[in-house]
């Protein structure tokens, strides 16, 4: 699963700071960088079968399925990065990485299978091939990690900043078994995607913190079990012990294999649906601020 691919790209960094050098941390993330551009791209080979799990019966029943899924773009990326030797803190020595990533495209294609009601409805289905992708995307990382003699190792601070635009390039064939439908859903995609991209702009301090947070969390739970860090995003200032609840529940749900019980509690909390409505209410406020712009 996806916490194992965490894992990985954290062990290079684990690699490079355990040797306590800012040179040797740089070879170990150039040639992990470099060996990222140099395939190109990822295809899962195995079939990706997904089912509409059990919890969700009453809102839709039927599965998806993905074959060839492919993550495009790793050759169009290019990377700058330069570990600094911050002042050692008593016996702990600490090395902040920035990285800066961008990718003239990147995205996913894949050949999709889908057999689908929602709702009892809502028909989904189709089988043909999609393509959902972005161009000129930005990805800033700043990052501090801590050491004390090659143990202990911690992430002081995690910082990570997403810009994307629009690719235009975006389809979906045969859904519906029907051309028309087809090319219809294809330009909503790329008609929504600007739209998508000007919301993340508006609101990516906040998206950003939160990413940033739950990233430095998962890390932290691998190299520092026990250690308790907050997720404290000034966006969140209203829900953030709610936020907090879900996060740790999440985080020991796959932990312990309970995912499914944990979906299933979870959205039925009172506190789920105030984030979600906080969310909601965002939502809303960005698309009136957006037509205001139109008109
Ligand atoms: C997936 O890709 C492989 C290699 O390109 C190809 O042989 C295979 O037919 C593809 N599978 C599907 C379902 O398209
Ligand atoms: C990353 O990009 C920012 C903004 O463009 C720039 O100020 C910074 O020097 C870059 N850092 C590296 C390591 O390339
Ligand atoms: C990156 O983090 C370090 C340590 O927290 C900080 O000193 C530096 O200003 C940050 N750099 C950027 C570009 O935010
Ligand atoms: C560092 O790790 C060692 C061994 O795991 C442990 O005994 C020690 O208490 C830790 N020190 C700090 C400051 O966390
Ligand atoms: C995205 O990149 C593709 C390929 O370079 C280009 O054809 C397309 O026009 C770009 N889209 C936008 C919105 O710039």
């Amino acid at each position: 699963m996806d916490y194992k691919l965490v894992l990985l790209a954290f062990n290079f960094l684990v690699i490079g700071v355990t040797a306590l050098s800012p040179i040797t941390i740089k070879i170990a993330l150039g040639a992990a960088l470099f060996k990222i551009k140099s395939m190109k791209q990822l295809t899962i080979n195995n079939e990706l079968l997904i089912n509409v799990p059990k919890i969700l019966e009453e809102y839709g029943v039927g599965y998806a399925k993905f074959n060839n899924l492919t993550i495009y773009g790793f050759d169009t990326m290019a990377y700058d990065f330069d570990p600094v030797d911050l002042p050692d803190e008593g016996d702990f020595t600490v090395n902040n990485i920035p990285v800066n990533l961008s990718f003239a495209e990147i995205g996913v294609r894949s050949k999709y299978y889908v057999d689908m009601g929602i709702l009892d409805t809502i028909p989904v289905y189709g089988e043909g091939d999609f393509r959902l992708g972005f161009n000129e995307t930005n990805v800033f990382i700043n990052l501090t990690m801590s050491d004390q003699y090659a143990q202990n190792i911690s992430i002081r601070d995690f910082d990570l900043k997403f810009v994307m635009r629009d690719s235009n390039q975006n389809y979906i064939r045969n859904f519906w078994k029907n051309e028309v439908v087809s090319n219809f859903l294809s330009s909503l995609i790329n008609d929504i995607e600007p739209l998508f991209c000007a919301w993340y702009d508006y609101n990516s301090e906040c998206i950003d913190c939160i990413l940033s947070r739950i990233i430095q969390k998962i890390a932290d739970q691998v190299l520092y079990p026990g250690k308790h860090s907050h997720i404290k995003c000034r966006c969140l200032n209203e829900v953030t012990d709610e936020m907090q609840n879900i996060l740790d529940g999440f985080l020991q749900a796959l932990d312990s294999n309970t995912l499914q019980m944990w979906i299933k509690d979870t959205l039925k909390k009172p506190q789920t649906v105030k984030v979600a409505r906080k969310i909601y209410d965002n939502i809303l406020l960005t698309v009136k601020d957006e037509n205001n712009l139109l008109n």
